[in-house]
């Protein structure tokens, strides 16, 4: 059994403690914007915040999230600046990257509220799209920052 507060809310589940986060998550709770892609730590498809950090919840066991406070893409308000960004810049191709990306993207702006390029490219780096959104994220992430200075 594990206890989890993903999104808020508090979750007693019942699952090993080695069973990963993307599971539960997915599984268990039926949360599933959070995307399986490579089970490795290596795509950011899984990615979600762990306490205000972007996390990849394939490689996070369920029992080492306990106690911290978690995020999901169902997390985030529909009317959060990165997200508005997205729509307006219609961002997703096939979209099956894209909650990682938005949660990578946030989790920057919450570290660096103004990244240079570098960083941005930088810090996306490691969440791939197949389908080679990339520009148009950087256009995203840039429209966000400046709608944020606006709010
Ligand atoms: S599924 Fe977690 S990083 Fe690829
Ligand atoms: S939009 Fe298709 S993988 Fe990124």
């Amino acid at each position: 059994m594990v206890s989890l507060e993903i999104n808020e809310i508090k979750y007693e589940v019942d699952v090993p403690p080695d069973v990963p986060l993307l599971w539960v998550i997915r599984e268990h709770l039926k949360l599933t914007g959070t995307k399986y892609g490579c089970g490795i730590a290596m795509c950011g498809a899984c990615t979600v915040h762990v306490n205000g950090k972007a996390a990849r919840s394939c490689h996070l066991l369920a029992g080492d999230a306990q106690g911290k406070k978690i995020i999901t893409i169902e997390g985030i308000p529909q009317d959060h600046p990165v997200k508005r960004a997205w729509i307006a810049e219609q961002v997703p191709q096939c979209g099956y990257c894209q909650p990682g990306q938005i949660m990578q993207a946030i989790a920057l702006l919450s570290e660096d509220p103004n990244p240079s390029d570098q960083r941005i490219l930088d810090f996306m780096n490691g969440v791939l799209c197949r389908c080679g959104t990339y520009p148009r994220i950087k256009r995203a992430i840039r429209r966000a920052i400046k709608e944020s200075k606006t709010l």
